[in-house]
C-alpha cells in the first residue's frame, strides 16, 4: 500500500475493483498475452479529505508516444477550451509580454488561441504523439512530465508565468507535493493557476465509479485541494462547477494574500461538508451503490442477450475500461464499441477485449441497444444520433442509474 499523496499516511481502500488493465491500453491480439494488469483500489485519507488510488501505475506506462486520447475528438470540448482560453487571455494576461503555461497541453486545443495571437506560451506534455499534433498547430510544447524540476527549468528559460492552466491533468499526477512546489515556483506573485478536473462531489452524487481508473490518481474536492495547496502558500480564491467530463470543478488558485476568496469557495466547502466528502462513511456508502450498479447492468445485459438483442458500446472511453472489466462485459454481451478516434479503431478494449470499430460500422447496421460509455458527451451524441432512435434503437445508461433512454 502506498501512502497518501498529500501527507504520506497509509490509505486503506474503500473499494476494490480487482485486476484491471490500463484504461487507455487499447491493444492488438498479438499483445493479449503480455497485457499489463494491476489491482485497482480507491481509498480515502480523512485528514487530507483526499480520495485517491491506493496502488498507482508508473506514469511512463500511461503517458507515452501512443497515448490515444486527443482533446479535439469532441466538438463540445474544443468549444469549452476556446472559452477558457479567451477568459485567461482577457483576465490574466495583463502584464507586458505576458506568458501562459498549460500543464498537460495534449493536442494544443487550448493553447492554439495564444499561439495564433502571437502570445508567449508553453505547453508541457509528456505524451509525444499528442505533443506532435500540438506542434503541428504552432503550439510550443515541452515534451516532459511537470514537476518541481520542470518548473525550475521553465522559469530559467522563460521566466515566471502570468497564468498556468491545467485541465484533466492534475488528477493524473501522483506526486502532488512536487506538483504544488512546481506551481509555486512557476507562478508570478500576481499570477493565477486555473485548473479543472472531474469533481468528487459529482462522482459521489452520480455513483460514477467509471471515473476511477489508473490515470486518475486523485479525485479532488475543494476541501482536499485547500489542504493540499495551503502548505505551498497557495490559496483557492474561486471555484466554478462545470458540466464537462461528467461533472468537473474549476479551481482558481493564487498566492496567499493576492486575493480574497470569493463567497463561492465557502459555499462549496459547506456543501461538501453536507455531502460528507470529508467523512469515510460517505465512501463506504458509495462502494455499496457501485456494487448494486454492477449487478443491475449485468442483469440487464444478460436479459438482452437471452432475448437475442444486439448491444454495441458507444465511445471507447478510458472510463469504459473500469465498467467492462469490473462488470465482466465480454464480446458476447457487447458486440463491439464504436469510436471516432482512428488510433483506437481496429484494436481491442483493454482487458475485456471487445473490438473497437469506426463509427461507420455503428451507422451501417444499427444495433438494438447502444451502451453509452461516453455518457459525459450524452447531449452531443444524442443530438447527432437522432436517426438511431428513429430506427427504434435505445440507449443503455448506467450513470446515475442503470436504465434505458
Ligand atoms: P472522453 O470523453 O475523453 O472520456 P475518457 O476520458 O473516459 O476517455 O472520451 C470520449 C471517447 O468517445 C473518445 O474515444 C471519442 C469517443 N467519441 C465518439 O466516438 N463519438 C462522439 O460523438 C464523441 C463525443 C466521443
Amino acid at each position: 500500500m502506498s501512502g497518501c499523496m498529500i501527507c504520506g499516511r497509509p490509505v486503506a481502500p474503500f473499494i476494490s475493483f480487482g485486476r484491471m488493465p490500463l484504461a487507455n491500453g487499447f491493444l492488438g491480439p498479438e499483445e493479449f498475452s503480455t497485457e499489463f494488469f494491476f489491482e485497482l483500489k480507491a481509498g480515502f485519507c480523512e485528514p487530507c479529505a483526499l480520495v485517491q488510488l491506493v496502488d498507482r501505475v508508473p506514469s511512463e506506462r500511461m503517458f507515452h508516444d501512443r497515448y490515444p486520447f486527443f482533446t479535439a475528438t469532441s466538438a463540445r470540448m474544443v468549444a469549452h477550451f476556446r472559452k477558457l482560453a479567451e477568459s485567461v487571455r482577457r483576465d490574466r494576461m495583463l502584464s507586458r509580454d505576458p506568458f501562459v503555461v498549460e500543464i498537460g497541453s495534449n493536442d494544443g486545443t487550448m493553447l492554439e488561441t495564444f499561439a495564433s495571437a502571437g502570445l508567449r506560451h508553453l505547453g508541457v506534455e509528456p505524451s509525444a504523439n499528442v505533443a506532435v499534433e500540438a506542434e503541428r498547430r504552432g503550439v510550443r510544447t515541452l515534451r516532459r512530465f511537470f514537476d518541481e524540476e520542470t518548473a525550475r527549468d521553465i522559469v530559467r528559460e522563460h521566466g515566471q508565468a502570468d497564468a498556468i492552466a491545467a485541465a484533466n491533468c492534475f488528477c493524473h499526477i501522483p506526486d502532488l507535493r512536487s506538483l504544488a512546489a512546481g506551481v509555486a515556483l512557476l507562478l508570478k506573485p500576481e499570477g493565477a493557476l486555473i485548473f479543472e478536473d472531474p469533481y468528487l462531489g459529482d462522482i459521489v452524487a452520480k455513483a460514477s465509479y467509471d471515473q476511477i481508473y489508473d490515470e486518475h490518481a486523485s479525485y479532488f474536492s475543494v476541501l482536499s485541494v485547500e489542504r493540499w495547496l495551503a502548505p505551498h502558500g497557495l490559496r483557492v480564491v474561486d471555484v466554478e462547477p462545470l458540466p464537462v467530463h461528467g461533472g468537473s470543478m474549476r479551481y482558481v488558485i493564487r498566492k496567499a494574500g493576492a486575493q480574497e476568496p470569493a463567497p463561492e469557495v465557502e459555499a462549496a466547502r459547506a456543501a461538501e461538508r453536507r455531502m460528507g466528502l470529508d467523512r469515510p462513511e460517505t465512501f463506504a456508502g458509495l462502494a455499496r451503490r457501485v456494487e448494486a450498479s454492477r449487478e443491475a447492468l449485468r442483469a440487464l445485459l444478460r436479459k438482452l442477450k437471452r432475448e437475442g438483442r444486439r448491444v454495441v458500446g458507444y465511445g471507447a472511453t478510458s472510463k469504459s475500461t473500469t465498467v467492462t472489466n469490473y462488470c465482466g462485459l465480454t464480446p458476447e454481451l457487447v458486440e463491439f464499441i464504436s469510436d471516432t478516434t482512428p488510433i483506437k479503431q481496429g484494436k481491442f478494449s483493454p482487458g475485456a477485449h471487445i473490438p473497437v470499430r469506426p463509427h461507420g460500422d455503428f451507422q451501417a447496421r444499427y444495433p438494438d441497444y447502444a451502451l453509452l460509455f461516453a455518457w459525459n458527451h450524452a447531449e452531443e451524441i444524442m443530438e447527432k444520433e437522432q436517426a438511431f432512435g428513429k430506427a427504434g434503437g435505445r440507449w443503455i445508461v448506467y450513470v446515475p442509474e442503470v436504465g434505458l433512454r
